[in-house]
């Protein structure tokens, strides 16, 4: 009798703690008290990606209570680089190879880490107004560690368009550097990769890109002759009327000559983007191509005409020598 009653007590004492390694109740018993000390909102959480995960499947080391004093910082790749539990996995290991990453195994302090962008307790997805990498949030969220390429980025008119238009459309740092395989902005693979995003917006200036010299050269693979970017600039992209557009009339003979030194007013008048069928635009393109295409016509006419007669009167000649019998 005293040995069961012992044994009941044992199992009764036991409970809490078996149950305690696997439920995140027991730990929001604590964490989940307003106030309390590294505070959780139990809502929040149960409403975000990982609401299904315990709180152990990231703190590893945290099974019981008391805790241990130094507790390791999360690593996500345990399940993201290693598709645990149905974790996906691509982000991670292009991230691996990033400047970001690289920097981060480095031991570098300041490299931004999966929980940098995308907070601990309350990931969403991004499609989500509430994620931290949320598109709006994006210019805020890298702007912490490059203030001079935000300041830049929002006088440009992607940042315009985005931060003070709500056009979410626009370009955002991610969509240039590409969130989780950000290279060195020096590498070639990037610089040809760029034209395409850049292009993946602006389908009409892509198409008329690849009708020039640098266009027909880039896609070849070299990434030495003029790309987008090196026309229009990357933080401070502005419409051809801004008079501080690399583009503008005041500014285009310098941003040819970059690149070509000996570079004229004229020379630099050279059609980017040749469109030969908008008159509104282009005129003096337009109304070349339309002179061009007639003259070519008229040629052809004038000779394939000359060539018949010709043919004719050879052929008359020939039959009126035969009459003769000479
Ligand atoms: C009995 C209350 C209690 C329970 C239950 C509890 N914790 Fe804690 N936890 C605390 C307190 C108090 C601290 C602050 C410790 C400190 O700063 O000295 C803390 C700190 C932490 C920290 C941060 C430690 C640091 O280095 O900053 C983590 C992570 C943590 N707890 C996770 C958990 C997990 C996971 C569970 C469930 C397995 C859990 N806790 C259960 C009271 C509790
Ligand atoms: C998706 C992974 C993940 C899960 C799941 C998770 N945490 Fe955390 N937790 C983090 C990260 C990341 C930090 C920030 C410190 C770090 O980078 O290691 C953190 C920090 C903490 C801290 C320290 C105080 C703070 O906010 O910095 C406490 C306490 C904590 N977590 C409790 C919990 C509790 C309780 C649960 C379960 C309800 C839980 N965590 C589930 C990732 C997670
Ligand atoms: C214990 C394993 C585990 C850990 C550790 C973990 N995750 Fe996850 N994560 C998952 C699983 C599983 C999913 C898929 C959830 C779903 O689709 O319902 C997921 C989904 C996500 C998603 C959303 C994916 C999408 O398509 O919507 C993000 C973002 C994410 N995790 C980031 C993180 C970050 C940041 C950390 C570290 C702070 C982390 N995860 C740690 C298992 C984990
Ligand atoms: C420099 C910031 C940054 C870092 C570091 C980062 N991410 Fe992301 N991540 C983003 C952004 C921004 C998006 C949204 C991209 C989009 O909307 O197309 C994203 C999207 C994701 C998604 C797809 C689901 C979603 O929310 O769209 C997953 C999963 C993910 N990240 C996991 C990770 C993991 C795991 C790590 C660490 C190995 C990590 N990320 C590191 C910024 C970051
Ligand atoms: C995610 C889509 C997206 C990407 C990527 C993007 N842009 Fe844009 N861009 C826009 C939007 C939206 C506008 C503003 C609306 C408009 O006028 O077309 C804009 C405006 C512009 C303008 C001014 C056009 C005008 O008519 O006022 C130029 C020039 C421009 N972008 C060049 C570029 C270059 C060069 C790149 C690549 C380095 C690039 N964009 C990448 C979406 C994008
Ligand atoms: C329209 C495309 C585009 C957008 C949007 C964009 N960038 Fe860039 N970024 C570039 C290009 C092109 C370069 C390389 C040329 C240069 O330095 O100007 C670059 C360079 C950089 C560099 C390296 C600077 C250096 O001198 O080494 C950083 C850091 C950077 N960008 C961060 C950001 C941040 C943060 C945002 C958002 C606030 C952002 N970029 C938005 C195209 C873009
Ligand atoms: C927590 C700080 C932090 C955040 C947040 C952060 N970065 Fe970085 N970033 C760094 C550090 C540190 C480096 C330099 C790594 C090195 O030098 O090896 C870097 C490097 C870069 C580079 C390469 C610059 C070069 O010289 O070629 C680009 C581009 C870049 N980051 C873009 C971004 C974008 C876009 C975001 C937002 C999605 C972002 N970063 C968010 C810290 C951060
Ligand atoms: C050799 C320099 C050069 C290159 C390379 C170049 N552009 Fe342009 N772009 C210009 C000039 C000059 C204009 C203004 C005159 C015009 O529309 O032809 C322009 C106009 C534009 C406009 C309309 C801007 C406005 O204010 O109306 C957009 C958008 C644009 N380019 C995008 C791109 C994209 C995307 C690429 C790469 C696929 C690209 N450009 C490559 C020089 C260039
Ligand atoms: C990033 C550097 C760069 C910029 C900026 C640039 N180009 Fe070029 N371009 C090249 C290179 C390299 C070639 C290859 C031929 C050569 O060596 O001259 C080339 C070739 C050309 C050609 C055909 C070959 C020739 O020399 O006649 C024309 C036309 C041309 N560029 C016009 C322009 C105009 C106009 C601008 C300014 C709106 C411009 N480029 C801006 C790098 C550039």
């Amino acid at each position: 009798m005293k040995h069961t009653l012992t044994a009941v007590l044992l199992i009764i004492l036991c409970l809490p703690a078996a149950s305690f390694a696997s439920s995140n109740e027991d730990c929001l018993a604590c964490h989940g008290k307003e106030g309390s000390k590294g505070y959780v909102d139990p809502v929040i959480y149960g409403a975000s990606v990982h609401q299904a995960i315990r709180c152990s499947g990231c703190h590893i080391d945290v099974t019981a209570y008391p805790h241990r004093t130094e507790i390791i910082k999360v690593q996500c790749g345990i399940c993201h680089l290693l598709g645990r539990e149905g974790a996906p996995t691509a982000q991670a290991r292009q991230y691996q190879l990033s400047v970001h990453g690289k920097a981060a195994q480095a031991g570098m302090s300041e490299a931004p880490r999966c929980q940098t962008c995308h907070g601990s307790h309350y990931i969403f997805d991004s499609k989500n107004e509430r994620s931290t990498t949320s598109r709006m949030k994006i210019p805020a969220l890298c702007s912490q560690c490059h203030p001079a390429e935000f300041t830049a980025y929002a006088g440009s008119i992607h940042g315009k368009e985005l931060l003070e238009k709500n056009n979410l459309a626009a370009a955002t740092c991610f969509d240039c550097h590409m969130e989780h395989r950000i290279s060195n902005v020096n590498e070639p693979q990037w610089k040809l990769a760029l034209i395409n995003e850049c292009g993946s917006c602006h389908s009409t200036e892509m198409d008329t890109y690849k009708k020039t010299y640098h266009g027909k050269v880039t896609k070849l693979g070299y990434s030495t002759v003029a790309k987008c970017s090196d026309c229009h600039g990357s933080h401070n992209i502005l419409p051809v009327f801004y008079k501080e557009s690399m583009i503008a009339t005041e500014n285009i003979q310098a941003t040819c000559k970059n690149c070509h030194k000996n570079a004229t007013a004229s020379f630099a008048k050279f059609y980017a983007h040749p469109e030969e069928s908008n008159r509104a635009k282009y005129p003096i393109l337009y109304y070349t191509y339309k002179f061009m295409t007639l003259l070519l016509i008229g040629v052809f006419t004038f000779f394939l005409t000359h060539t018949i007669l010709w043919a004719y009167r050879a052929l008359r000649e020939k039959m009126q020598s035969g009459k003769g019998g000479k």
